[in-house]
């Protein structure tokens, strides 16, 4: 059994990363922002304020979030594309800030990796999800190259996006600050300059060796 923490920014690779480790590995991929970012949508749908902590919290209690092939449920229903719309996108980092909210969803994050292990990304996987993680990995990138993948995910090649996406990835990273934190014992990894395969190759690399020393360390136990 092997759990990975993979954190750091928007637009760094995270996804990409974990969910490849996630395959590559045969283990469950849990995406905690995916969690905050349904929680996000129940809160506009409940039209409740997401500036309102105990209002977000209570809706966030109550939701259903669940997964199917890879794409995120709220109650059942097929949420994926909203969850990463502009709408949900744009107030993410006012109901994922609030301490209830976190509270509320922290559990059920933590379950995605209880039996089978697994690779868990987001803003605080290595210091609050799984501290205890065999492996942590905080993923860097350059703004500017942050914008560019995100304009070429969303597809978007008028001119001009490259820089709105930039001021908009720093205005949430500034929004996100406070929950972002690098564990100490994490393994930092610039991405600029590799390509996705690239960073899935050392990303498993090192997920091998940590299962083996865990597995070294459980044994030295007997
Ligand atoms: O990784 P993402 O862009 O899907 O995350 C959406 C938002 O959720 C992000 O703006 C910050 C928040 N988030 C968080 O506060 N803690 C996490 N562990 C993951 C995401």
């Amino acid at each position: 059994m092997i759990v990975v923490a993979i954190d750091g920014p928007g637009g760094v690779g995270k996804s990409t990363a974990a969910r490849g480790l996630a395959r590559r590995l045969d283990v469950p991929h849990v995406d905690t922002g995916a969690f905050y970012r349904a929680a996000t949508l129940a809160v506009l749908r409940a039209g409740v304020d997401p500036a309102d902590g105990p209002g977000s919290a209570e809706v966030a209690r109550r939701a259903v979030i669940g997964w199917r092939a890879g794409r995120a449920l709220l109650d059942g229903e097929d949420v994926e594309d909203a969850i990463r719309g502009p709408e949900v996108t744009a107030n993410v980092s006012a109901v994922s800030a609030h301490p209830e909210v976190r509270a509320a969803l922290l559990e059920r994050q933590r379950a995605g990796v209880r039996e089978r292990g697994g690779v868990v990304e987001g803003r605080d996987a290595g210091t609050v999800v799984v501290p205890d993680a065999d492996l942590k990995v905080w993923l860097t990138a350059a703004p500017a190259e942050r914008a560019r993948r995100r304009a070429g995910q969303l597809g978007r090649t008028a001119p001009g996006e490259v820089e709105r996406l930039t001021a908009e990835l720093a205005a949430r990273d500034d929004a996100d600050a406070a929950q972002m934190a690098r564990a100490r014992d994490a393994v930092v990894m610039a991405t600029d300059e590799l390509e996705a395969s690239q960073v899935l190759d050392r990303l498993e690399a090192m997920a091998r060796s940590a299962r083996e020393a865990s597995g070294r360390r459980e044994e030295a136990r007997g």
